[in-house]
Formats: structure tokens, sequence, C-alpha cells
């Protein structure tokens, strides 16, 4: 079992949904938190109060990760700040909806960029430390979607099963190191990127889980944890946290 207490983390889109849920669970634990944002400054500052408030530090930079540039950046500031990175979360992610008939090149590309390239721009700059870390991690948050497809997602899918193939070829080639590297998959979670789900869609889509209700964002948060604390043997896995939905 690793201590994570004062270890250092970076979560990417780390202020809203399932991202600030991950940096909560992981302050609650003592881990120092280097939250990253791209627009969204009251949320980051906000959540950088609330962690501040549980005795921990955190640190909010902003950073469009889909940036080479901006993800060395980020990297460079925890260093500058913590000294060291522990766990990477690479969290950040958009959908920009369509059918495919219907989908222009810029969505395409956008969401390519920010879900999958970033995952690339912020590893890269990022895995030097993260192998010099007793017990490293990288948590590629991916999806359901990049397992089993979704209605007017050909750029999310795509994006999200990039990140699974990835995880996979990062892990061998890294597990002489004390790095794992991992993705979660969450299904249908309580967050705004859900709530845009057309209602009647989204009706559908809950009567789906075998469950019978839409995750909440700590449930993946808890995943993240289980992973940093516990998982020293685990690595090139897709940890699924769905409802049932897929299995
Ligand atoms: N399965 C089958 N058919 C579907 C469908 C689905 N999931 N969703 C829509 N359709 C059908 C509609 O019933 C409609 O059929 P008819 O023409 O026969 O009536 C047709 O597709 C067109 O639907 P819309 O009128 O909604 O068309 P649109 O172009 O306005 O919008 C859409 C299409 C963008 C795909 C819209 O339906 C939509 O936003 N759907 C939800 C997409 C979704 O599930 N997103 C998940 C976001 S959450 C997330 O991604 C997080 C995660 O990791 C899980």
């Amino acid at each position: 079992m690793a201590i994570i207490q004062d270890k250092v983390a970076i979560v990417t889109g780390g202020s809203r949904g399932i991202g600030a849920a991950i940096s909560r669970e992981l302050a609650k634990n003592g881990v120092k938190v280097v939250l990253n944002y791209n627009s969204n400054s009251e949320a980051a500052d906000k959540m950088v109060a609330e962690i501040n408030e549980l005795g921990v530090e955190a640190y909010a930079v902003q950073a469009d990760v889909s940036k080479s540039e901006d993800a060395k950046k980020l990297i460079e500031a925890a260093v500058e700040r913590f000294g060291q990175v522990d766990i990477l979360v690479n969290n950040a992610g958009i959908t920009r909806d369509s059918t495919f008939k219907k989908l222009s090149e810029e969505d395409w590309r956008q969401v390519i960029d920010v879900n999958l390239n970033s995952v690339y721009n912020t590893t890269s700059a990022a895995l030097p430390f993260l192998t010099e870390a007793e017990a490293g991690r990288i948590i590629n948050i991916s999806s359901i979607i990049g397992q089993f497809g979704g209605f007017g997602q050909t750029n999310y899918a795509a994006a999200k099963a990039g990140l699974i193939g990835f995880t996979k070829s990062l892990a061998l080639e890294t597990a002489k190191t004390n790095l794992t590297v991992n993705a979660i998959c969450p299904g249908y979670i309580g967050t705004e990127m859900v709530a845009a789900i057309p209602e009647k869609v989204l009706d559908g889509l809950k009567a789906k889980i075998p469950q019978k209700r839409l995750g909440k964002p700590e449930e993946i948060a808890k995943g993240v944890v289980f992973l940093c604390k516990d998982g020293d043997y685990i690595t090139g896995q897709q940890l699924n946290i769905n409802g049932g939905i897929y299995m």
C-alpha cells in the first residue's frame, strides 16, 4: 500500500464536475493538489479555498492542456511549487456531440485535441518526474463511450477509446518502474456534461443502467484514490465505474 499523504497530484480540468470531486477526494487523503483549469478561474479559486480549509495545500494553474506549451507550463508550475509530481490525473474533457453526418471538422479536432492530444502533452512533460516518484500514478479518465460507442459521439468515442490504448501501451513501457498507468471508465455520471443531454435521451439512457441511477462524481474520485493507495500491482487496466451499464 502506498502512503499518499503529502504526495503531489496534478488534476487536469480539476475545478469542475468529476475533476473537482477527484481534487477534493485526493485532498481529503492529504494529497497536495495542483488544480488545472482552462477558463473558469472562479470555480478553480473556490476549489482551492475548499481544499485549504481541509488544511491541505492546493494551487490553481490556468493552462489549455490541448496546447503543448501550456501543458509544459502546468507541469513546470507544479514542480516549482511542490518540487515533485507523484500523481497525474488526465481528466480534462469536452463533448461536441453531433451525428457524424453533421459533425464539423472543427468539432472533430477540438474533441481529439482536448480529450486525447492533451494526454500526450501532459504525460510527456510529467513522465520524468512520475518515473522518479516512489509510487508514481497516471490515471486517465476515459469513458464507457470509448468502450461501447455513443450515438452522436464519434469524436468523443474515438478520443476516449484512444486513451485506453494509450494507457495499456504506456503501462507496458513503464512496468519496470514504480509508475502505474491505468484508465477509469465512468458511466453516466451526474455532472453538467450529462445534464446537457436532451431530457428524452437521458431518460432512455437512465432506464438502461442496471442500477437505475446516474453515478456520483465522488464515486469516480474514490476509484482514483483506490488506485493511488492500493494500486501498486494494478497497471494497464480499465476500472469500470458505471452502475453495470457495460460489463
Ligand atoms: N440512440 C438511437 N437513436 C438516437 C439516439 C440514441 N442514443 N439519440 C438520438 N437518436 C435519434 C433520434 O431519436 C432521432 O431519430 P428520428 O429522426 O427518427 O426521430 C435522430 O437520432 C436525430 O436525433 P435529434 O433530433 O436529437 O438530432 P440532433 O441532430 O438534434 O441531435 C444528437 C443529435 C447530438 C446526437 C442529440 O440527440 C444528443 O445530444 N444526444 C445525446 C448524446 C449523448 O448521449 N451524449 C452523452 C454526453 S455525456 C458523456 O459523453 C459523458 C460520458 O463519458 C458518458
